[in-house]
């Protein structure tokens, strides 16, 4: 575990941008996402971004038998190291846009829950509409996306733009407590009933909203 530590320090000199942190998230923040009530009975669980894995670990412990648990990281030093550390996991180097593919890759159509580590808010609007769509697109229509983010960089114009895009592609989005036990500090979003992907997100009118369920 130590050696991810660094492994993901290393990897923010490299490219902070992708990599969005430099220490792997806490004990609390693992234990916190893993304790999601939705994956007790999870069939397909996902993760974008697994880092150093210390959520997957979590993750994976929490899963009923028989359930299926993919998770996606684009880097490939960090990937490597996954795979070392954690061989009963099937870890898939690839980027999270190409979550319908890689899930059909995989004979799975659907997903029950999505969670995601990735650095939202140093997106390009373009890239974080490119992930929603993808998320949308592989989630059962109860399906739940779980996402977290740093206090710090909930100040960010383009994190408010990325929070705009949830609410536009998800009829409910609850946000926790502060996780003060993370470096940084860190919420989660828990978002319910993805709109569905024929219907253009932005900007479901109010009229429109009981059709999809919301
Ligand atoms: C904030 S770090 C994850 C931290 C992780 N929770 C941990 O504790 O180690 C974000 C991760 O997302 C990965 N990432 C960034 N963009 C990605 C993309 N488009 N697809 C998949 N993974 C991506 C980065 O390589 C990095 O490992």
């Amino acid at each position: 575990m130590a050696l991810s530590r660094w492994s993901i320090l290393r990897e923010f000199i490299r490219d902070p941008l992708s990599t969005g942190t430099v220490c792997s998230s806490s004990p609390s923040l693992c234990r916190k996402i893993a304790s999601s009530e939705c994956l007790t009975n999870a069939d397909v669980v996902v993760e974008l971004g697994a880092g150093t894995g210390c959520i997957s670990r979590h993750v994976s412990r929490s899963l009923k038998n028989g359930a299926t648990f993919i998770s996606i990281e684009k880097n490939p030093q960090l990937y490597k190291t996954l795979v070392e550390q954690q061989s009963d996991t099937c870890f898939v180097l690839d980027a999270a846009e190409n979550l319908p593919a890689i899930l059909q890759q995989h004979s799975v159509t659907k997903a029950d829950v999505i969670i995601s580590s990735l650095p939202w808010a140093s997106f390009s609007t373009t890239l974080q509409h490119q992930i929603t769509h993808a998320i949308r697109a592989s989630l059962k229509p109860d399906g739940i996306f779980i996402t977290y983010a740093y206090v710090c960089g909930a100040l960010l114009p383009s994190f408010a733009a990325f929070r705009k895009q949830l609410t536009e592609s998800f009829c409910t989005v609850d946000t926790s407590r502060i996780v003060w036990n993370n470096f940084p500090p860190a919420f989660l979003y828990q978002c319910r009933k993805p709109v569905p992907v024929f219907v253009k997100s932005a900007g479901i009118p109010s009229s429109h909203r009981s059709k999809y369920n919301c």
